[in-house]
């Protein structure tokens, strides 16, 4: 199988997360696999809010925050600096990987310039949604927008290095968690934390990170001047993105390939492939808008056939038809030049199949997408019509072997989406992938 991705790529969901990066990536990075060798996978944003599945022949990995790619011995992880870091997540995480067999040593580097979360962001990020009530984000309540928040504010956030000068972290630790702790008493009568625990408790974690700590940056500009390959591993979905996307009913980092640059300290001109991961239809986990839901037995057949269950939190995720208008989109913002078109096989079985051409408005067509939840909310969606497939595909391994009305589904999307499609997967195993060229 061969797949045309030249370059350094960058993988990027174009949807609201959960589109199969972790298998694509994994794939991807498989040094015998079908784009060539990479020496790097990078994950640059986001935090163990991502839940990225890898699966290969009999194992099965979650993984949160270690970058898929950490399954092939021959490449280097990074934890690049735009990642919030939980070292209690990454630590189980290494244990993890270690006791199915992956190596994870030298291979894993974490930048010094990482935010750490803590336990007070977790408290702090479940306090502040139980208050919100019904408008509540539906976080993944792994701290990660109060850690960010305390990256911008800068006089409360602490980075991976900060852990290495003992007397420097304790002090700044203490103002830290006394300041946290009167917010925890004023707003939500809660008595906070000890400082000497979580101090202890991180040394702790400090002198297990040790080994895996570094410049990323140095490390990543000296394998550019070797020309050594790397891929980017996108997390959470462009749809999320805290500038970009549905917000407030986002997440708080750039997902989308903007997030890149600054999150792992690169030049753009150094990523030449952008690779757009879709699901066949959407889905979407926590609150906000989804102009395509479909909360009838449609959406219901859709989520038992993709086991349709957060990976992270295991809650039940919302599904519905593809949008193209929020996909055309999210790949021009993230300047896609590939699509890999993932969960092909779970549409298998519906009479038609519908995919969203267009939004109406107060009377307008609306051509671009608006990352607006107002307008979101009051959009009725304009749907295109297409026959559906009766048998499984999950076996099948070219092109020339879809259902008709499969692979005519895959040139509607790429026509819609005026990109390549290069990829379609009809399982979650690596082999369940068919190199696609329309
Ligand atoms: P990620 O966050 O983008 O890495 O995606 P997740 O791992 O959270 O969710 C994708 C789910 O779909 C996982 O359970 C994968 O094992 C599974 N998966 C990936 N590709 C396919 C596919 O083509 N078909 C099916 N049926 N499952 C897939
Ligand atoms: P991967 O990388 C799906 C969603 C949460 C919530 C919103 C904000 O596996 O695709 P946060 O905890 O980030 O403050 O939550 O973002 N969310 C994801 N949804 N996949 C993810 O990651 C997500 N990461 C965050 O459900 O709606
Ligand atoms: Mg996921």
């Amino acid at each position: 199988m061969q797949i045309d991705l030249p370059g350094n790529l960058c993988v990027v969901g174009l949807q609201w997360g959960d589109e199969g990066k972790g298998k694509l990536v994994s794939l991807l990075a498989d040094p015998q696999g079908p784009c060539g060798r990479f020496d790097y996978v990078v994950r640059y944003g986001g935090g163990a809010n991502a839940g990225h599945t890898v699966v290969i022949g009999e194992k099965k990995f979650a993984m949160h925050l270690v970058p898929s790619g950490i399954v092939w011995p021959e490449i280097t992880a990074v934890v690049a600096n735009g990642v919030v870091v939980d070292p209690e997540v990454m630590l189980t995480e290494i244990s993890e990987l270690r006791k199915k067999g992956v190596v994870v040593g030298k291979n894993l580097k974490v930048s010094s310039k990482a935010h750490l979360i803590f336990p007070y962001h977790k408290l702090q990020d479940k306090l502040s949604e139980s208050q919100l009530g019904k408008g509540l984000i539906g976080t993944t309540c792994r701290g990660i927008g109060p850690c960010y928040a305390d990256k911008a504010t800068r006089t409360h956030g602490i980075r991976v290095g900060e852990l290495y000068d003992r007397p420097y972290f304790k002090e700044k630790l203490e103002r830290i968690v006394a300041d946290k702790n009167c917010i925890f008493q004023a707003l939500y009568g809660e008595e906070g934390f000890d400082p000497q625990e979580i101090y202890d408790q991180y040394c702790s974690y400090a002198d297990q990170l040790e080994p895996f700590v570094c410049d990323t940056t140095e490390l990543l500009h000296g394998a550019l001047r070797k020309g050594e390959r790397i891929m980017f591993e996108g997390a959470q979905g462009a749809l999320l993105d805290l500038d970009h996307g549905t917000f407030p009913y986002v997440t708080s980092s750039n997902s989308t390939s903007c997030g890149l640059f600054a999150g792992a300290g690169v030049p753009p001109g150094c990523v030449s492939s952008y690779l757009g991961v879709i699901k066949a239809y959407s889905t979407r986990v926590g609150s906000g808008p989804f102009p395509t839901e479909l909360d009838n037995q449609i959406g219901q057949y859709i989520r038992d056939r993709g086991r349709e269950y957060g990976t992270t939190t295991g809650r039940a995720r919302r599904t519905g038809w593809f949008d193209a208008v929020a996909v055309r989109y999210s790949a021009a913002i993230s300047g896609i030049t590939a699509i890999s078109v993932m969960l092909l096989d779970v549409l298998a079985g519906l009479e038609t199949i519908r995919i969203a051409v267009a939004y109406e408005y107060e009377g307008r067509t609306l051509e671009f997408f608006p990352a607006d939840v107002h307008v979101l909310e009051k959009v009725r969606v304009v749907y295109e019509e297409l026959p559906g497939w009766q048998d499984e595909i999950g076996d099948i391994r070219s092109q020339d072997q879809l259902p008709a009305e499969a692979l005519n589904y895959l040139r509607r999307l790429q026509q819609v989406l005026e990109c390549p499609i290069k990829i379609a997967s009809v399982g979650p195993e690596k082999g369940q992938t068919i190199p696609i060229t329309l």
